[in-house]
This record gives C-alpha cells, sequence and structure tokens, in this order.
C-alpha cells in the first residue's frame, strides 16, 4: 500500500463528491469499520520492525489531511444550502425565526388595562394611592367618623391606631382633590384608580381578604346623575362587550349623598331570569353615587360651585361577569391551569 497514492486517490473523491448524501457514504468507506483509511493505519503492525516508524507516521499524516477534506468539504455544502435558501424567490428575512411560548396576563390585568384604556380615551387620568392607608384618608375624609356603623361594615385590619390596610380605594377621591386643590387648581376632575383592597373577610365562593377595586371620581361644574348613568353604561357596555340595560337602587355610603347600588340586566340570561341572578333578571354589579357635599369640603372643594359622582367597582366581579367564573378563591389560587385559559401575552 504507497500511501501516497491512496491519499491523491481520496482526496479526488472527497473533492468529487456530488452531494452530502454521497460525502457521508464516502466518510463510511474511509472511517467506518473495516474503512480503507483505518486499515491503511492498521497495516503498520503487518511491517517489518524498521519499517514501522516512517510508514506509522506517513499514514497518520495521511489520516488527519483526509479527516480534514472531509470537514472542509461538509462545511462547504452546508454553506452552499444556507446560499441557495437565501437567494431562493420565497425567501423573507422579514419573517419571525420560531418564538418562546409567551405567559398569560391575569384575568383582572387584562380587564383593568380594558377598563383604563377606555377611560383615559374619555380623558380620565389614573391616579395611585397607598395600600397601607391613614385612618384618616380611610374613613373620616369620607365622612364616616370613628363611632359610624358604617365602620362595621369593612372588617378592618388595623396596624396601628391610626393606619389600615385600605378596606376600598375610596380614599384616593379625598387624596386626589387635596393635591390638585392644594396646588391652586380647580375642577374639571376626572380620575380612575384601580387598586388592590384588604379586608378581614372569611374567604368563601364570593369573599377574598384581598381583592381589587377601580374607583373613579368626576368633580365639575353641574355634573348630574344623568352623567354618572352615561357613564357607567359606556364603560359596562365595553367590558361586558354587548349593549347593555342599566337601573339604579338608593344604596347608602356616606360619602356619597344620593347613593346608588347600580344593576346590569343579567349576561347569563339577557333578564329573562336564571340561577345567577336569582330569578330577577338583574345583577348588582357597582356601587356609585353623588359625591357628599362633605367629601368635597375634604378635598378642598366649594360643593356650592361644583358637584361631581364617584363609583367603586369590584373588579372581580366584573372579570368574573365577564368570563363566566364562579368561583373567587381562583383569582389568587395560583394555578396555572385556570392562567393558562386566558390569551397569551401579545407580541
Ligand atoms: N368604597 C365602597 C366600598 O368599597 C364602594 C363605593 C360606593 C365607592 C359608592 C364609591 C361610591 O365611589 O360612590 O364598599
Amino acid at each position: 500500500m504507497d500511501p501516497t497514492a491512496l491519499r491523491a486517490e481520496w482526496l479526488a473523491a472527497i473533492e468529487a463528491a456530488a452531494d452530502p448524501a454521497s460525502l457521508a457514504e464516502l466518510d463510511q468507506r474511509l472511517f467506518g469499520s473495516k474503512g480503507a483509511v483505518v486499515e491503511l493505519v492498521r497495516s503498520v503492525t503487518a511491517l517489518p520492525k524498521e519499517q514501522r516508524p516512517v510508514f506509522g507516521k506517513l499514514a497518520n499524516t495521511v489520516k488527519q489531511e483526509v479527516e480534514a477534506a472531509l470537514a472542509a468539504r461538509r462545511e462547504r455544502f452546508a454553506a452552499a444550502a444556507i446560499e441557495r435558501e437565501l437567494a431562493a424567490p420565497d425567501f423573507d428575512p422579514t419573517e419571525p425565526g420560531p418564538q418562546p411560548r409567551r405567559g398569560h396576563l391575569h384575568p383582572i390585568t387584562i380587564v383593568q388595562n380594558e377598563l383604563v384604556d377606555l377611560f383615559t380615551s374619555m380623558g380620565f387620568a389614573w391616579e395611585d394611592g397607598p395600600e397601607v392607608e391613614s385612618e384618616y384618608f380611610n374613613f373620616d375624609a369620607l365622612n364616616i367618623p370613628g363611632d359610624h356603623p358604617a365602620r362595621e361594615s369593612q372588617d378592618t385590619f388595623w396596624l396601628d391606631s391610626k393606619h389600615l390596610l385600605r378596606t376600598h380605594t375610596s380614599p384616593v377621591q379625598v387624596r386626589t382633590m387635596q393635591r390638585l386643590t392644594r396646588h391652586g387648581f380647580h375642577p374639571p376632575l376626572r380620575v380612575i384608580v384601580p387598586g388592590r383592597c384588604f379586608r378581614s373577610e372569611t374567604v368563601d365562593k364570593s369573599h377574598e381578604h384581598t381583592f381589587y377595586q377601580m374607583e373613579g371620581l368626576v368633580v365639575d361644574k353641574d355634573v348630574s346623575v344623568a352623567n354618572l348613568i352615561h357613564t357607567m353604561k359606556t364603560c359596562l357596555r365595553v367590558i361586558l362587550e354587548r349593549d347593555v340595560q342599566v337601573r339604579l337602587r338608593p344604596g347608602f355610603f356616606p360619602f356619597v349623598e344620593r347613593g346608588f347600588e347600580l344593576d346590569v340586566n343579567c349576561p347569563f340570561c339577557s333578564g329573562n331570569g336564571c340561577s345567577v341572578c336569582k330569578q330577577s333578571g338583574w345583577i348588582e354589579i357597582l356601587p356609585c353615587g353623588m359625591v357628599h357635599p362633605n367629601v368635597l369640603r375634604q378635598g378642598g372643594i366649594d360643593p356650592e360651585q361644583y358637584t361631581g359622582f364617584a363609583f367603586g367597582m369590584g373588579l372581580q366581579r366584573v372579570v368574573m361577569l365577564r368570563y363566566g367564573i364562579d368561583d373567587i378563591r381562583q383569582f389568587m389560587g395560583g394555578d396555572l391551569r385556570f392562567l393558562a385559559q386566558f390569551p397569551e401575552v401579545p407580541r
């Protein structure tokens, strides 16, 4: 066996390989079990001792060169394949590659985002307030003094004598009015306040100790109940994705005078009566009312000049109606199978 002649033959064969498949076949013939290159190196042992070092060295060099030639040819095939793909008429360099799976927004976040979009498009500003609130803003400023029975209905997590976990988003009403008037501004004022609230509730199908509300406040000259109804109807139509009918019933909240419970016609039976609406055709959806003069005064606004309306939407309730969820504990249950049912985060 003449290693030099064999090398010339093999290198020519590698060069002549027409496609990746025949190159792979050649590789097998040279380096597979009983492959020609392997045999060449092995043939050293059959030689007389004095010839072995020279022959062995040459055989190894040939082996390395052939290996390198195979690798180089393989690379050229790969590069040519990419070139062909790039040159093809249907090649689209803007097409996105494979994308990793995205997560899901929490349903409360989905609905809150839609509400914020809607209200900001109507000229409302997004206000925020602290979750650890003072007794003054949570109660007193809202016309609920220390001995008022309305405090009883909000089982409160007290932190110390003057601070608590806010039981509703309403304290941000007076915070916002004070901030505005302190700097000499005056109404019109339109704000929404989405946020987390806390009450020492016994948790069951429809009660949670931690829940989400979205407060709304509008103060201006000549604001009326008609403005309130129109705003609420618009909001519910968008969120429930259908035309809605609403009705007002009297409701008592110390920080509004006239206070209302606003009902919407039942989305499950279109008002005909079903188990969800307890055969009444109506579902209680949000409390609201005309801002009490004392609350406007606390905010530094003259109730003789201005009037306003406010509402406090329970976000979970709206989300439950929208998606047909029947247990409020799902929201914070941490079960990924629940979340995976909502649309993936848009790209
Ligand atoms: N803050 C009240 C609650 O959590 C709800 C509420 C009622 C808010 C009437 C309002 C309103 O703004 O006008 O029970």
